[in-house]
């Protein structure tokens, strides 16, 4: 049986190595000018996001030819050549080839962010970005499962406790700060004070305007969590932060604890973080994942929740331990799940 891949060997190396070559120019321009030119981080976003779209239909294809090819390779090995056996083999292989090619752009393309240092957490979220839409869907998903009024009632309670006339709330990734801003007015109505809001997302994009009702008062601002030590004047009391900058590290202790330690400085002594805690399978995650991809709307979270990540750090005589104390919200569960850390106050400086 004579094969076309076989025949054609030579050429097939060729190509490989253009490719490699393209490849390499190719990721060194975005490399390089990524940051400096709107134009090429654009260009990247689109080029990132149509790879990520294209990923899941290639992989399909692949599956199901696999599948095609197993009654010819069975008919081989029995000794059976079809007059077609040579062309699905050769078709076969190429496919192989393509999707291989294929997976290393993807990869490549989705760690090229971590080389323009620090730029993996947000450029995802900006216009073209995989993410631009995770905002919209995620709120459009909380506003059908009524999860703003139900998460307010239960971490009203915990509020409660805090001492004080006002509260100061922070949001330190708070994407467009619109659901902070619908919960503060709600906590504000359930426990009958003040709220002095700030919200800040390190990345420009359409978000509420700096506003004060009386109750609520809320300001906006695009920077970086990490400037929030110089930029507040007072401490905090309560550090609303799901899917935000505990949730980034994705279970890096290293990286978790540098944030913790951020958290802990700006909080009051009686202070806490509130994040996300949602219970769901795998499963239900993958498929909103998919969802998230093709901007359908959302069933279910598209990534797994930040309590999942952080909860193995917080055993006796940990690290984390010795800066909070970390538990779940009563009453909340599946989507609502929320979690709170509580600051140990006095931490004795290493
Ligand atoms: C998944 S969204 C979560 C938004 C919000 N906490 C919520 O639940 O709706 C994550 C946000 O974090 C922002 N972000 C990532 N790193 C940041 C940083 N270092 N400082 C401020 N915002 C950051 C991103 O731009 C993005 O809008």
């Amino acid at each position: 049986m004579n094969l076309w891949v076989t025949e054609n060997i030579d050429d097939i190396i060729a190509a490989i190595v253009v490719y490699l070559i393209v490849s390499f120019f190719l990721i060194l321009i975005f490399t390089l000018y990524i940051n400096r030119v709107s134009f090429i981080r654009s260009l990247f976003k689109i080029v990132q996001r149509l790879l990520f779209m294209l990923l899941y239909p290639i992989l399909l294809i692949t599956a199901l030819s696999t599948v095609a090819l197993i009654p010819v390779i069975v008919c081989l090995i029995f000794g059976h050549v079809f007059s077609f056996s040579g062309f699905i083999i050769d078709a076969f292989f190429i496919l192989v080839l393509l999707v291989l090619a294929f997976i290393i752009a993807v990869g490549v393309v989705f760690r090229l962010p971590m080389t323009a240092k620090e730029q993996q957490d947000t450029i995802q979220y900006e216009k073209y970005g995989v993410l631009s839409s995770w905002g919209a869907l995620t709120r459009a998903y909380h506003k059908r499962i009524g999860w703003t009024p139900m998460v307010a009632k239960r971490i009203a309670p915990l509020l409660e406790q805090i001492q004080k006339p006002e509260i100061r709330m922070l949001a330190p990734a708070a994407n467009c700060g619109e659901e902070e801003r619908d919960l503060a007015q709600l906590l504000s109505a359930h426990i009958h004070k003040r709220f002095l809001v700030t919200l800040c997302d390190i990345n420009e994009m359409r978000h509420i305007e700096t506003q004060d009702d009386g109750r609520v008062s809320i300001s906006y601002h695009t920077m970086n969590a990490f400037d929030l030590p110089k930029f507040l004047t007072q401490t905090q009391d309560v550090i609303y932060d799901p899917k935000g900058i505990l949730w980034f590290p994705r279970g890096k202790e290293a990286e978790l604890i540098e944030r913790l330690r951020l958290f802990y400085d700006l909080l009051d002594d009686q202070g806490m973080v509130i994040v996300d805690a949602a219970i769901g399978s795998g499963w239900k995650v993958f498929i909103n994942d998919l969802r998230m991809t093709y901007n359908l709307p959302l069933t279910f979270y598209a990534e797994v929740s930040t309590y999942s990540y952080i909860n193995r750090f917080f055993t006796p005589g940990s690290v984390a331990s010795s800066l909070f104390t970390l538990t779940l919200v009563d009453g909340l569960d599946g989507p609502y799940g929320m979690a709170v850390l509580k600051k140990v106050p006095n931490r004795l400086i290493e």
